[in-house]
């Protein structure tokens, strides 16, 4: 991300779908300004605990929302750069959020964001499904669709992009494994969290839907290796800047 935004100086950078836990000095723009970090609402933790931790590791330059990013009325113009891992794939109204970052942006501002490129480039996606389906035959989701597939394609995240404001967009492809945890147990601990594994088991029964995570229990361990449980992924970092 650091490639793509360039190392000026004095960035004001605003993250997009930051997570609890996040380090706040993550964003990496010691000199900036002001950087905004804005994620939408968790009922467990809020904006006030990520200042707490901020000021608690030093990082005064930090401000936190609890915000939703399609509709946040930022400052026009305001950002030198947005920031996002993982967490611009969610958006209801995909047009009006890149609308809405775009203009938080400057004129010549850069967006930086990975995203999930297609579902069969990520076996950690395919192997919840497959674990989880419990006899469904479920469907591929669709591109665009708000989810983990969202800004797969490259042809409509182009489209996308160039109808909010943006131009100069860019693909790099990451190929890399993605790291659930040190063993197959505080992998679970993580991954039963996430989102798709939530959406998966609403609706089964709890019977099947502990026969289930049993499976997915046991295909994290059939992925555990001395670095930790692995799984293969591939996620684009997109670039653009603000026309
Ligand atoms: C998959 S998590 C990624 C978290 C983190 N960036 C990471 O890489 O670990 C998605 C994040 O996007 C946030 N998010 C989803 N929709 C959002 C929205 N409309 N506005 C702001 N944040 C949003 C969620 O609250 C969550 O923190």
């Amino acid at each position: 991300m650091d490639a793509v935004c360039g190392r000026v100086r004095r960035h004001e950078p605003v993250d997009l779908g930051p997570v609890p836990g996040d380090r706040p000095d993550r964003a990496r723009r010691p000199s900036a300004r002001h950087r905004l970090r804005l994620r939408a609402v968790n009922p467990r933790r809020g904006a006030s605990g990520a200042r707490r931790r901020a000021t608690a590791e030093g990082v005064p330059n930090v401000d936190f929302r609890q915000a939703d990013a399609q509709v946040y009325a930022f400052d026009p113009g305001t950002f030198d750069i947005a920031i996002s891992r993982f967490g611009v794939m969610f958006f209801d109204d995909r047009t009006a959020a890149f609308t809405n970052i775009a203009s938080a942006l400057r004129s010549g501002g850069r967006l930086a964001m990975l995203a999930w490129q297609d579902i069969r480039k990520n076996e950690w996606i395919m192997t919840v499904r497959e674990t989880l389906a419990a006899g469904r035959d479920l469907p591929m989701p669709p591109a665009g669709a708000p989810g983990p597939m969202a800004l797969a394609d490259q042809d409509d995240v182009r489209g996308l992009l160039a109808g909010a404001g943006f131009e100069s967009i860019g693909f790099t492809s990451i190929e890399e494994p993605v790291w659930f945890g040190a063993d197959a147990e505080a992998a679970y601990e993580f991954v039963g969290e996430i989102g798709i594994v939530k959406g998966l088991s609403d609706g089964l029964d709890a019977d099947t839907k502990a026969a289930a995570h049993e499976q997915l229990r046991a295909a994290l361990r059939a992925h555990e290796t001395p670095e930790g449980v692995r799984f293969g992924s591939g996620a684009w970092l997109i670039s653009a800047t603000k026309a």
